[in-house]
């Protein structure tokens, strides 16, 4: 590690001066039983030449924010016993991490009373991931994750975990009597199988109990308060990937189920509901792609082969495309797939009638061991789960983005960044055993993840299991990875029936699959989709029984509801403790210094806007002499100090901002309107030669938030540092 000494300076610019001027329920009575509370914080963390989580490629770093990520949690317990909790917390991530979620209990320990910490553990917290696909990476707890981040990225877990923590203590401040409804209804056009020949090889019976290759179905809770009916917050369930957002994006998104959340929230925060909040979570996406109009070959503009991803034989030839493509690009597709997802939860949030009722709240979770599963009913290989191995196809990538930009073998990374970790990562390489070649069976394993424990576990053997019951009505499964189409179906039924013969649950209960849930394991394909080994199949970590070995124990940790207590562990459930942490690897480098040119100081214009006037829908742009965003965005503090004031429901809403936009409401007198979590704003930091830096602010007046006319200002502030002598 470089050990050069640095000190780091709050940096706190007011530059410009643009002058513009801008043209401008019904409550349910109460069913005693459910108390919940709900809460929501921001999860952005550190940006700036940091790899994204989701792509994988390696030239696709944050370097800017468009929507600030969030974490949103709902608390549910029974009045009959509000003690015994569940916690739910959608989060604006790539993928879950379990030792972030250790860091969030423990700072729950830290911040919350002894008796209330106590109420929230690691068996009754599921942080399940949007699966946003532009999110700072760099969190993950295996190796393989960790890779295109040179390791982990310091400060990003405990980023999310602070706020994951806040939206949760805010949650357990706001647990109160509510009425919690329960909707579904269809999505149109908003998803498409982006491996519909897989689909196919699932059986012709199975497939004709449902129309479509995906899952449409939104299903929706909806809580209001019991006492006054104020709507206090919604989630929903809907499967797609937030990949609207190309591989090209540098900028922070929570992609089209972000940019969802954070339109009904900005709704419900200018009806005077600030405290509102929208989980837009997500469920069984492993093969659903946001990309509607289909994959076509870069080169060529032709459809790309019947879903075979092939456009002469070249996979990295095949591209999706969103609705938005041809108009406004990977923007107006977020917009368009998010406002998608919005109107059917608005509309299945006020046509909503049926209540959860019954007052039980309860919850079940164990560690597993994969492959000491044995597989009931099942003989030979079809009863074995094997130790995690990745395909061929895992490198290939999907058409929502083709293939890996670096090669596990050769000496082929990109531009020749980061040598020593390519040599570190090179030596550690293992050639797969003869065991794990038989037991994957149509896989061609490209990398032994689950052989390979330097510097430690490529991927785990080992997953954590959580289940919830929140009344009679509803059962919720934290899966600890990416759930294709009619592998969710597979799972919601098998388990349901569990539920239903134990009578833990009623016959019209709905079970959530709460996809990338506390621990990532790549994906779960069924046995006949794992023999095509599209990229989703070659990542089905533990072979071909993958999906029957996480049903098996699914149902098991459901049969426990009905015993009291977790069933004894055997070769059908093998409980193992949970696992160590171990010391990370961080190969990114750190941000040591800041320079100006010669005769401008951090925080000079470089670009101004023209002074005009400008309209709704008009863009505001201007650029800064600024300085790396690893040091640190500004904090709320500061920018009181100044003595502008925030409005009282930013939509934004966040602690910390790189931009902000104030309107002049007195001479020398600004008053803060927007931030930099709105989706009108945008903040793009590039590198100017060694340790110089621009940034680009950008605003599209009236976009989404509305403002008064008059005049305006866009600020930046920031951190810079200097070599201390
Ligand atoms: C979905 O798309 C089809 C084809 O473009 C169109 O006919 C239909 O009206 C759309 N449905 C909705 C609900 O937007
Ligand atoms: C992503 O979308 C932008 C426009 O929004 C476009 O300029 C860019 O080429 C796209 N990148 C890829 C890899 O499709
Ligand atoms: C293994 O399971 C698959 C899927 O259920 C089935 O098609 C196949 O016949 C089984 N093979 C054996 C040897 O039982
Ligand atoms: C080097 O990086 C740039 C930008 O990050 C990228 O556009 C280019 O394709 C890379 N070169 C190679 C050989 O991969």
């Amino acid at each position: 590690m470089p050990s050069l000494m640095s000190r780091c300076y709050p940096l706190l610019l007011a530059c410009l001066f643009a002058c513009l001027f801008v043209s401008a329920s019904p409550v349910r009575r109460a069913e005693p039983g459910l108390l919940v509370g709900v809460g929501k914080s921001d999860v952005t963390g550190p940006i700036g030449e940091i790899t994204m989580a989701g792509y994988a490629e390696l030239a696709q770093k944050a370097n800017g924010i468009h929507l600030r990520l969030k974490a949103r949690a709902f608390i549910f317990a029974s009045e009959s016993a509000p003690n015994r909790r569940v916690v739910y917390v959608s989060t604006d991530m790539g993928w879950p991490s379990y030792r972030t979620l250790k860091l969030v209990v423990s700072n729950l320990q830290a911040q919350l009373s002894p008796a209330d910490a106590a109420l929230y553990t690691l068996d009754n917290i599921m942080m399940s991931a949007t699966h946003t696909h532009s999110g700072v990476g760099g969190y993950a707890d295996n190796f393989l994750t960790q890779i295109t981040n040179f390791g982990v990225t310091p400060g990003a877990r405990e980023a999310i975990a602070q706020g994951v923590s806040q939206a949760i203590i805010m949650a357990h401040q706001d647990l109160a009597a509510a009425t919690v409804t329960i909707n579904k209804g269809r999505v149109e056009n908003a998803s498409i199988n982006r491996s519909p020949t897989s689909y196919l090889l699932n059986p012709a019976s199975e497939r004709a109990q449902y129309t479509d290759d995906v899952d449409r179905d939104m299903l929706l809770l909806t809580v209001k308060d019991a006492q006054t009916g104020r709507m206090k917050g919604t989630a929903n369930w809907f499967a797609v990937h937030p990949v609207s957002m190309n591989v090209s994006n540098e900028r922070v998104s929570g992609d089209n189920k972000g940019y969802a959340s954070y339109l009904w929230e900005a709704q419900q925060a200018l009806a005077g509901n600030p405290t509102f909040v929208s989980a837009f979570g997500q469920t069984n996406a492993g093969d659903v792609s946001a990309n509607t109009a289909g994959a076509f070959c870069v080169d060529t503009g032709v459809a790309c082969d019947g879903g075979k991803g092939s456009c002469g034989g070249d996979l990295s030839k095949c591209l999706g495309r969103g609705p938005g493509y041809d108009i406004g690009g990977d923007q107006l597709s977020t917009e368009i797939i998010g406002k998608s997802q919005l109107a059917k939860a608005q509309e299945l949030s006020t046509s909503a009638v049926k209540t959860l009722t019954g007052g039980v709240v309860d919850f079940r979770k164990t560690w597993i061991s994969l492959p000491d599963i044995k597989l009931t009913g099942q003989t030979g290989l079809n009863a074995t789960v094997c130790k995690a191995a990745m395909g061929y196809s895992f490198s290939a990538g999907t058409t929502d983005c083709p293939a890996l930009s670096f090669s596990w073998q050769g000496d082929n990374d990109p531009n020749a960044s980061n040598k020593p970790f390519w040599n570190f990562v090179r030596g550690l390489l293992k050639e797969p055993s003869q065991d794990l070649i038989t037991c994957q069976g149509a896989k061609p394993i490209l990398l032994a993840t689950g052989e390979m424990t330097s510097p430690y576990d490529w991927q785990s053997n080992q997953l954590p299991y959580t289940i919830f019951m929140i009344t009679r009505k509803l059962a919720m499964l934290g899966v600890p990875g990416e759930v294709s189409t009619m592998s969710g179906r597979r799972m919601r039924a098998q388990v349901l029936q569990q539920l239903v013969s134990d009578g833990t649950a009623d016959a019209d209960a709905e079970v959530i699959v709460a996809g990338l849930t506390n621990s990532y394991s790549s994906y779960i394909t069924t046995w006949e989709e794992y023999q095509a080994q599209r990229y989703e199949a070659g990542s089905t970590a533990y072979g071909p029984n993958t999906l029957a070995a996480h049903i098996q124990v699914f149902k098991t940790l459901a049969s426990s509801f009905k015993s009291g207590s977790l069933p004894p562990a055997s070769p059908a459930f093998p409980i193992v403790s949970e696992p160590t942490d171990f010391n990370d690897v961080n190969f990114l480098t750190p941000i040591v210094l800041d320079t100006a040119p010669a005769g401008k100081k951090f925080g000079d214009v470089s670009v101004q806007p023209g002074a005009a006037t400008y309209k709704t829908g008009n863009k505001v742009s201007a650029e800064f002499i600024c300085a790396h965003p690893r040091n640190g965005g500004s904090d709320a503090s500061t920018i009181a100090a100044d003595g502008a004031k925030p409005l009282a429901a930013l939509p934004g809403g966040a602690s910390s901002t790189f931009m902000t936009v104030e309107r002049q409401v007195a001479p020398n007198v600004w008053e803060i309107v927007l931030d930099d979590a709105v989706w009108d704003t945008k903040y793009l930091w590039r590198r100017n030669g060694v340790a110089e830096s621009r940034c680009t602010l950008e605003w599209t007046v009236g976009g989404s938030f509305p403002v008064v006319a008059g005049t305006y200002r866009m600020r930046y502030l920031g951190r810079y540092c200097r070599l201390q002598s």
